[in-house]
């Protein structure tokens, strides 16, 4: 079964023992983190407080901090995809906080696994969960503890790409399908007025927007682990 919380603060209403969580936050958390990976991190902390991220940089961690859209200050690195490509990211481990991302990662702490989903990897992450056979909850980072449009699609993307393998039941998957569906032939200009693009489009970030809407571009794999995401790719 695959089912879809529509934000972290709705997590209580969910069992998540035995499950397998996809955390997602399309813009731009989840996009970046697997960014990240794709350009040759080594370890990824997700951790909900600045000050706790900043703590790490102490350990030889890159941090990297966004609230409300922009690059918190006296950070080394933002929320933007294309700040982490270059090779500057390549063999380091990266704390990060994010405004909801990392809270949607870090409050799914109970699920059997926690795999990091975009539509950069869908298809890696569709695999993933094809192969382990544990019922399936995608959960939408949202802004703010409120739905939003992009998370959503995500879900029904993947309900898309798991239709043969897994059953759909709840209104939450039946409605992330049916917008997928409407959107999917041009997801940009479906998005335009939803609440983060123009958020981000205001920041004038049109070029991430763009990246973090591509489908199957990497094949990494970002799960959790312990304290960490790694690239189970190369585990
Ligand atoms: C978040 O975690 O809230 C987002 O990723 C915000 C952003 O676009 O940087």
């Amino acid at each position: 079964n695959i089912d879809v919380c529509f934000s972290p603060e709705l997590l209580h209403l969910y069992d998540l023992k035995g499950k397998a969580v996809v955390a997602v936050d399309i813009l731009r958390a989840t996009s970046t983190m697997v960014t990240a990976f794709a350009e040759g991190a080594a370890n990824i902390f997700p951790v909900m407080e600045l000050e706790e991220c900043r703590a790490f940089a102490g350990q030889g961690c890159l941090t990297a901090a966004e609230r409300n859209g922009i690059k918190a200050e006296g950070f080394d690195l933002g929320n933007s995809p294309f700040g982490y490509m270059g090779g500057n990211v390549k063999g380091r481990n990266i704390a990060i906080t994010t405004t909801n991302g990392t809270r949607a990662i870090r409050m799914s702490e109970e699920a059997k696994e926690i795999v990091i989903g975009a539509f950069l990897n869908l298809q890696a992450v569709a695999d993933h969960l094809a192969e382990l056979g544990l019922d399936v909850l995608v959960v939408c980072a949202g802004w703010k503890g409120q739905f939003n449009l992009e998370d959503t699609l995500f879900a029904g993307a993947l309900a898309e790409r798991l239709q043969d393998t897994f059953s759909s039941e709840s209104d939450s998957t039946l409605a992330a399908s049916y917008l997928y569906q409407t959107a999917k032939t041009d997801i940009v200009s479906f998005l335009r007025q939803s609440s983060h693009v123009r958020r981000l489009e205001h920041l004038e970030i049109h070029k991430d927007i763009e990246f973090c809407l591509r489908h199957d571009v990497y094949d990494v794999l970002p799960v959790w682990r312990h304290d960490r995401l790694l690239d189970l790719r190369f585990k």
